[in-house]
Formats: C-alpha cells, structure tokens, sequence
C-alpha cells in the first residue's frame, strides 16, 4: 500500500530511480518499525510496534527487548503484505541518535538482511529522515524546520550542506514535556494525543476560553526554548485545582506559541519563505494551525507531511536511505556502529 502524499518536490531527486525497494528500519526509541520506499522515493505503509511502559518513562533495556522479540514478526508481515524480498535494493536503518539498546536492535536487523540479500546497507540520521520525508512529500524545497517530537525539539534550516541548528531547547524536547504532564494525571504514553483531545473539549465546552489565570511561563531564550519551567508550572495549576481540560489548553497555547515564535524569527533571519514540520508533535492541530497563521502573515506558506508520516516510522528512514543511496555512499559494516548522540548537523546533506 502506498501512501497518499501532496505533489513531489525535489525533481532531481525523484527522477532519479534506484531500481528497487529501500527498506527503512526504525528503533531509536519506543517505535519498532519498518517502512519502505519505492525506487522514486514514493513511501510505502510502515509496520510498527511500540512500547507503551505502563508507569514512569521508558526503559532503555525493556524497549530493547520488545523491539528483539517484535522485530521477526513485524518484517514477516511486511513481505507478506507490502514488498516482494526479490525487489530489495537497499536497506536502510537509524544509526542514531537514540537509546543505545534500542539503535543496536535496528542495526543488528539491518546488518542481517542486507548480508542475506547481499544489498547495500545505509546508516541514516534519525532527526535529519524527519526533515527528508517532510521536504520530499511536501513539495517545498528550502524551509525553515521546526522538529518538534518527543526527545528533540529544534528550529533548523540548510546552510552550507548541513541542516544547521538555529534554536532548539535547553533542557527536555517539548513531546517528553507534554508525555511528562500527561504521566502525572494518569494518562498513558503518549500523552501529546489524548492533552490535544482535553484542549479542544475545553474549547468546545468554553467558546469563549480565556488565559487569565493559566498563564505558564515564557518558554523563549533567545533563540532557544525551555520546556521544565512550563511543565512545573502547568503541574501547579492542577494542584491547585484548575480543570485538567483547561491547563491542557493553555499548555499547548504556550509551548506552542513558544515554537513558532523561534520558527518566525529563523524564517525572518535566515529570509526563507517555507516552514515546515515535523517529528511526532507536527500531528496537532492546534500547532499545525498556528504554523499556518504566521507563515500567512509573513506571505509564506507552512507544510506538514501526513500524520503517518510525522510520527517515529520505517519509511522516512527509506526516505532518507534512498537520497543517501543516490548521491552518497552505502555503509561498511564496520562503520556501521550506533551512534547514540549524532547530532542533526553533522549528517552531509548531498541532494538539493
Ligand atoms: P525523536 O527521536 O525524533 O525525538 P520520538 O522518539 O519522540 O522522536 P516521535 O514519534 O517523533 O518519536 O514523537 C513522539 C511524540 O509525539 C510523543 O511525545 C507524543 O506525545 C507526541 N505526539 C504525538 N501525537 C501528538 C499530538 N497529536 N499532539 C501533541 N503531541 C503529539
Ligand atoms: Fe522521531
């Protein structure tokens, strides 16, 4: 099954065919999954497992262990159901950054399949394949990015063949913050869908909602955020008795506020006329509404990939795979070690 995508961008890239299936592999974290590409780069549905722990954060080790025991599972129903194994090309598979246990179940099962297929193996950057699979199905070609997902929350753009960091948060990614409120009233991982569900009942009971009197701190330094004075805060209004569904609301309007202000004032520096989103945190719409809001007032335009598509999968790892395949180099297996704190701006971007 593929999936349904806006037009292409990145004509160089998508006429160019690598004459088979890339499979993406996918592990940093809670998500096991694995996705696919076709030779143009259209992705394909990912199978995915995920760990839900069911008190406190996740475990590396315990993650580690679910993706082991669910990986054969997953990759038997994915040749069953999705990509003849005569047609694999390339695999693909998250070197980092991530959990340590986790990154080295991906690499372990990737390294397998490419020695048994006798295919290339490709080692991409986790947070760069969020950008890639936005850029490719979004149609726009040089954004501002804002990452904003569970471990990582980063305002991005292209300089110099790297994507270079302009502003990211100072302590825990803005999806950790939102899971980590979530935790303390009771509601399992991940928590940013069901808050996003509590804000919009708040809405719809109080059309006419206000602030007063849930205000949370202001998330800006400078170019950076910070998400534990917010998450500190938005724990004390419930304390202090304010309705759950109302500090939902204003959490998102702050962190997000907070967001898209470093996003507007990177696109004004850096004079770029696209925004766009992605990592977990891009599927609401609440955020996804503000990101259009300022793009309009600044006459440009915002873009979000399809929700399968933002949150942790194989295929955006196939995405970037395929574009490394293209104009880079595969991996050798003895560079193909885990790198657990690879940052976004030290991944080679060789493609327009
Ligand atoms: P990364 O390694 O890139 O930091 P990740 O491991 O956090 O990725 P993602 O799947 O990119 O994984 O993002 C998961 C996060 O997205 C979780 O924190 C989750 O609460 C958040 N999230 C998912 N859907 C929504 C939503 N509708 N609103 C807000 N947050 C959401
Ligand atoms: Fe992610």
């Amino acid at each position: 099954m593929v999936l349904e995508a806006s037009p292409p961008s990145c004509d160089a890239n998508r006429s160019r065919d690598v004459g088979g299936i890339v499979l993406g592999i996918e592990s940093t974290a809670h998500t096991f999954s694995i996705g696919w590409v076709d030779g143009l780069g259209v992705p394909g549905k990912s199978i995915s497992a995920f760990v839900r722990p069911v008190k406190g954060g996740i475990h590396p080790r315990e993650a580690a262990d679910h993706h082991a025991e669910r990986a054969g599972g997953i990759l038997a129903q994915l040749l069953d159901e999705e990509v003849d194994i005569n047609q694999v090309k390339a695999i693909a598979f998250s070197q980092g950054p991530g959990l340590g246990p986790c990154l080295r179940i991906g690499a372990s099962v990737a390294r397998s399949l490419a020695t048994k297929l006798d295919v290339p193996l490709v080692g991409v950057n986790h947070c760069v394949a969020h950008i890639e699979v936005g850029r490719e199905r979004c149609g726009c070609d040089d954004p501002v990015l804002l990452y904003a997902s569970g471990g990582n929350t980063q305002v991005i753009a292209r300089l110099d063949g790297r994507y270079r960091v302009l502003g990211e948060t100072l302590d825990i990614g803005i999806g950790n913050m939102l899971d980590k409120f979530a935790r303390e009233q009771g509601i399992p991982f991940p928590g940013g869908p069901k808050i996003e569900q509590l804000a919009n009942q708040w809405l719809e009971d109080n059309p006419e909602a206000s602030l007063e009197g849930l205000e949370l701190p202001y998330a800006v330094q400078g170019m950076d955020l910070a998400f534990s004075g917010i998450l500190n805060a938005a724990l004390n209004l419930v304390e202090k008795g304010k309705p759950l569904e109302a500090v939902c609301w204003s959490l998102q309007e702050h962190a997000f506020a907070a967001c898209v202000e470093v996003a507007e004032r990177a696109m004004a520096h850096a004079g770029k006329s696209e925004l766009l989103l992605g990592g977990g945190v891009a599927c609401n719409e609440r955020l996804r509404g503000m990101c259009d809001t300022m793009s309009k007032d600044r006459y440009s335009t915002s873009h979000v990939p399809i929700k399968p598509l933002c949150v942790d999968n194989g295929s955006m790892i196939a995405t970037l795979g395929r574009l490394q395949l293209l104009w880079g180099e595969p991996t050798q297996l003895n560079d193909s070690g885990v790198r657990q704190d690879l940052r976004t701006d030290e991944t080679p971007i060789l493609w327009n």
